[in-house]
């Protein structure tokens, strides 16, 4: 495949409908989950043909945590397979992994997954796949904020230099481009506690398919309508 300078460098995937996916077939919910891991998969290897540099997917949101207790052990026992399973492909694939969210409320199993993974993966270099599990943005922008005031009240930083860059820099984040490009699947119109401060500029595009039937086709699709968007950050068009 040819790679083209209008890739997106960063994507940024809100992976929705799983659970209708699995009704609509009448199936088990986490059945649409373990389907959703196929696109996942399929969005990962299409990101490295066509030279996406960053692919940042929700898997869990710090809000899942009150979904039935049966749905998020299960999520949690397909993150913990799916990261350790997944480690050989994406050493060969020359994938890095990083996770965001808080780790604290994670299991040891899945803090183990994830601990692994991001070790084995560290120096890869074609894409960085960052995964967000236990994410809000919310909580990550009050985790900045109680940082930030830290470091004034001990003197360590003037309240002057508090800069947009000091802010990026004590976000999950920090070091990670922003998105240019943010893909919602499943009909839904909503950011659901993701990213606030990293979409800022972010073009979006959303789609009536669900999550597991989202594959190579409709990924190419939406990086087509980021090529015919023209970005201006707040500026005119000459
Ligand atoms: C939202 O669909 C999807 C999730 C909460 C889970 C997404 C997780 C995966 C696809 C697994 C990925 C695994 C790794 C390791 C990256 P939903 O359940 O809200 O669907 P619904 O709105 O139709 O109910």
């Amino acid at each position: 495949m040819v790679k083209d300078k209008n890739i997106p460098q960063h994507v940024a995937i809100i992976m929705d409908g799983n659970g209708r996916w699995a009704k609509q077939k009448g199936l088990d919910r986490l059945q649409g989950h373990y389907e959703g891991v196929v696109s996942v998969r399929e969005v990962i290897q299409t990101s490295l043909d066509i030279g996406v540099k960053y692919l940042t997917v929700y898997a869990f949101s710090s809000e899942n945590w009150g979904r039935p207790k049966s749905e998020v052990e299960g999520l949690m026992e397909l993150f913990c397979k799916t990261i350790s399973l997944e480690i050989p492909s994406l050493v060969d694939k020359n994938v890095r992994v990083i996770f965001i969210g808080e780790r604290q409320s994670l299991n040891a199993s899945v803090l183990d997954s994830i601990q692994l993974c991001e070790q084995t993966t560290q120096k890869n270099t074609a894409l960085t796949l960052v995964v967000a599990l236990n994410y809000g943005s919310r909580r990550e922008i009050v985790s900045a904020v109680k940082e930030i005031s830290q470091a004034v009240c001990s003197g360590e930083m003037s309240v002057e230099e508090i800069s947009e860059s000091v802010v990026s820099d004590h976000l999950f984040t920090k070091n990670i481009p922003d998105p240019d490009l943010l893909i919602r699947t499943s009909g839904e119109c909503r950011l659901s506690n993701f990213l606030m401060w990293q979409l800022s500029y972010t073009e979006f595009y959303f789609t009536k398919t669900l999550w597991p039937d989202f594959h190579k086709e409709a990924f190419l699709e939406a990086i087509n309508y980021y090529k015919t968007r023209s970005r201006r950050y707040g500026l005119v068009t000459e």
